[in-house]
C-alpha cells in the first residue's frame, strides 16, 4: 500500500511530534526532512559548499547528534534557499514518501512541492510566542546561557526566511487541513492528526 501524509508548517509548531505519532500509530514510516538541510547545514558549517554537501550527504550525516542547536537550524535555513541544494534531496524525499506500507513526511514543502499528491496534508501552525517557548524548553537542557527573547527572535528570522524565498516557500498546500496547536495540549494535537488519516484511509 502507498499512502503518504505530508505534514508541514513553521519552526517548532509542533510537526515532528505529531509526526512520529501519526507514524507510530499506524505503522507508517517517518521522515523528518528538516534532518536533510539540518545535516547539510552542519556540513557547510563544516566548510563544504552548500551543493557539495548536499549531494555528499550520507546516513551517518543525519545520525549526528549535534543537528539540533539553533546554529545548525540557521544554517540549514540558509542553505534551504539554494535551488540547487532543494534539488538534490528531492528523489530521496519522493521515494521514501512511496515506500510501501505508508510514509509521513514532515517539513516545509512537503504537501506543496515533494508530494502534491499525498493522501492527507496537514498544515500545522502555531503563535510565534508559543513556538519559541516550546523550543526553549528543549535548548535550554543543553545551553543554559540560551534567552527565551533570543529563541523568539531567531524563530522569526528563519520563519521570515523559510516564507519568503522564492524556491518552494512555507506555505500551505491548497488542500491542506489546517492544525492550530497553540492552545492544544500534544496529545489533542496528535488525536487531531490521527482522526484526519483515519478518514482519508481506504476501506
Ligand atoms: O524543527 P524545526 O521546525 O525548527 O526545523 P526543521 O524542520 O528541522 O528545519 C530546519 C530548516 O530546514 C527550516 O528552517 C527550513 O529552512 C529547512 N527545511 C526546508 O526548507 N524544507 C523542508 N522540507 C524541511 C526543512
Amino acid at each position: 500500500m502507498q499512502f503518504t501524509v505530508a505534514i508541514d508548517g513553521p519552526a517548532a509548531a509542533g510537526k515532528g511530534t505529531i509526526s512520529k505519532a501519526v507514524a507510530a500509530h499506524f505503522g507508517f514510516a517517518h521522515l523528518d526532512t528538516g534532518l536533510l538541510y539540518r545535516a547539510t547545514g552542519r556540513r557547510v558549517l563544516d566548510g563544504d559548499t552548500p551543493l557539495e554537501a548536499a549531494q555528499a550527504l550520507r546516513p551517518e550525516d543525519l545520525a549526528r547528534d549535534d543537528l539540533r542547536t539553533g546554529g545548525v537550524a540557521e544554517a540549514a535555513s540558509k542553505v534551504a534557499v539554494v535551488p540547487e541544494v532543494r534539488a538534490a534531496l528531492v528523489d530521496f524525499q519522493r521515494s521514501f514518501a512511496r515506500r510501501d506500507g505508508g510514509a509521513v513526511l514532515d517539513g516545509r514543502d512537503i504537501g506543496t512541492v515533494i508530494c502534491p499528491a499525498a493522501e492527507v496534508k496537514l498544515f500545522v501552525t502555531a503563535s510565534a510566542e508559543v513556538r519559541a517557548a516550546r523550543r526553549f524548553e528543549e535548548l535550554k537542557l543543553t545551553d543554559p546561557a540560551l534567552t527565551l527573547a533570543q529563541v523568539l527572535a531567531d524563530v522569526r528570522v528563519r520563519d521570515e526566511r523559510d516564507s519568503s524565498r522564492a524556491e518552494a516557500p512555507l506555505k500551505p498546500a491548497q488542500d491542506a487541513i489546517l492544525l492550530d496547536t497553540s492552545d492544544l495540549s500534544i496529545e489533542a494535537a496528535v488525536a487531531q492528526a490521527i482522526a484526519q488519516v483515519s478518514a482519508a484511509l481506504p476501506g
